[in-house]
């Protein structure tokens, strides 16, 4: 029986109605496994803009702060995309990020076996299913560095650095090798070895890392070959480390290939056991507000908190094997939905959820 105090940033678009089916699901938890979970609604994103000028208001990453973990919906809209510069509501993902210290990224992208019709790719290339983690650098790199306005050999230019110190390298490549212990002990490390100065002592340092690990086989990618690699054969990757920008880009492909962007979840680690944890998919402004929104990819970033920043094993797989009953049960929402199956609102799939926890 354990007390935990959890910061809810619902956001924007369907944010809120996802949140909420993942609240209900922690409750659920509590009530069966005798915790309590305390929830604090605070603002960041579109809403925080609108109601108090700012993306990321310093109450809100105070309270971030202060939690035991934060639980995000989705931040952004079209409403806000004219918005210029330090304000824009992807401003406020960035500075929780930066500011509770969530350097690594754990991005699943995994085929639900009652999903795989969905996978765009053909059955021979993912055979008997596709389990990848990746490991996003999270608070460094391109992301982070310097940027500005100079002159250059045409006239003014726009720069941004890509820069990785040792430590960055190092605490990352760690994080994927202990994951992979957990896994099938391979990791794939992802750079543009070939061209980038960054990328060469990423590779290093990788390298270095993986003698601590000599149960883990290490391999080295270009990623451009990455990116091909991922819809060639997918199966031959277990866990994959890389860069903020590449991470950034390859979850997106490797999210894809699952067909379910609606039900991956993800979360971002730091040194304390505190972490975020939100669905990997956006605010899906077209859709907020209709009760249509998938709500499972918040649901299992609960499951993902309960496990890694609370310890919580076996309350997280009770939330997986509903969600996976639940699918197998033939409900889904629209997003997901195919022939024969049963079609279910936001509010209808997390209440199934709810009452298939065991
Ligand atoms: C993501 C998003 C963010 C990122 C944006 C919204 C800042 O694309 O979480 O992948 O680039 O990190
Ligand atoms: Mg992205």
């Amino acid at each position: 029986m354990a007390e935990f105090h959890i910061a809810v940033v619902a956001g924007d678009g369907i944010g809120p109605e996802v949140t909420e089916q993942a609240i209900a699901v922690l409750n659920k938890i509590g009530d069966l496994f005798h915790h309590t979970f305390h929830f604090n609604k605070v603002l960041a994103g579109g809403c925080a803009i609108d109601e108090v000028g700012k993306c990321l208001p310093a109450e809100t990453l105070e309270q971030c702060k202060k939690a035991d973990s934060v639980l995000l919906g989705a931040v952004g809209g079209p409403k806000w995309d004219t918005v210029v510069g330090v304000q824009r509501p992807e401003k406020a993902l960035l500075g929780l990020r930066e500011g509770l210290g969530l350097y690594a990224n754990l991005r699943p992208a995994i085929i639900h076996k009652a999903l795989s019709d969905a996978c765009p790719l053909k059955p021979e290339i993912t055979g008997d299913g596709i389990d990848i983690l990746i490991v996003r650098e999270l608070t460094g790199g391109i992301y982070f560095g310097e940027k500005g306005y100079r002159e250059g050999k045409y006239g003014q230019e726009a720069f941004d650095i890509e820069a990785y110190s040792e430590m960055e390298i190092r605490r990352i490549a760690k994080n994927a090798f202990d994951v992979a212990m957990q896994r099938n002990k391979k990791v794939t490390s992802v750079d543009k070895a070939n061209v980038l100065e960054s990328s060469r002592f990423w590779r290093k340092i990788v390298t270095e890392v993986a003698q601590q690990y000599p149960e883990v086989e290490l391999n080295h990618m270009y990623v451009d070959n990455a990116a091909m690699q991922l819809v060639r054969n997918p199966k031959q990757f277990d866990v994959i480390v890389t860069s903020n920008i590449f991470g950034d880009i390859l979850s997106d492909e490797a999210s894809m290939i699952t067909g379910s962007i609606g039900l991956l979840p993800s979360a971002s680690l730091g040194q304390t056991g505190a972490g975020m944890y939100e669905p990997i998919h956006g605010s899906a402004p077209d859709i907020a507000g209709k009760d249509i929104a998938n709500p499972i990819a918040a649901i299992l970033s609960t499951a993902m908190m309960l496990k890694y920043s609370f310890k919580l094993d076996k309350e997280a797989d009770a939330i997986e094997k509903a969600v996976t009953s639940v699918l197998e049960s033939g409900y889904r929402t629209t997003d997901i939905m195919s022939e024969g199956m049963n079609v279910v609102g936001t509010k209808q799939m997390g209440k199934l959820i709810c009452d298939a926890i065991q």
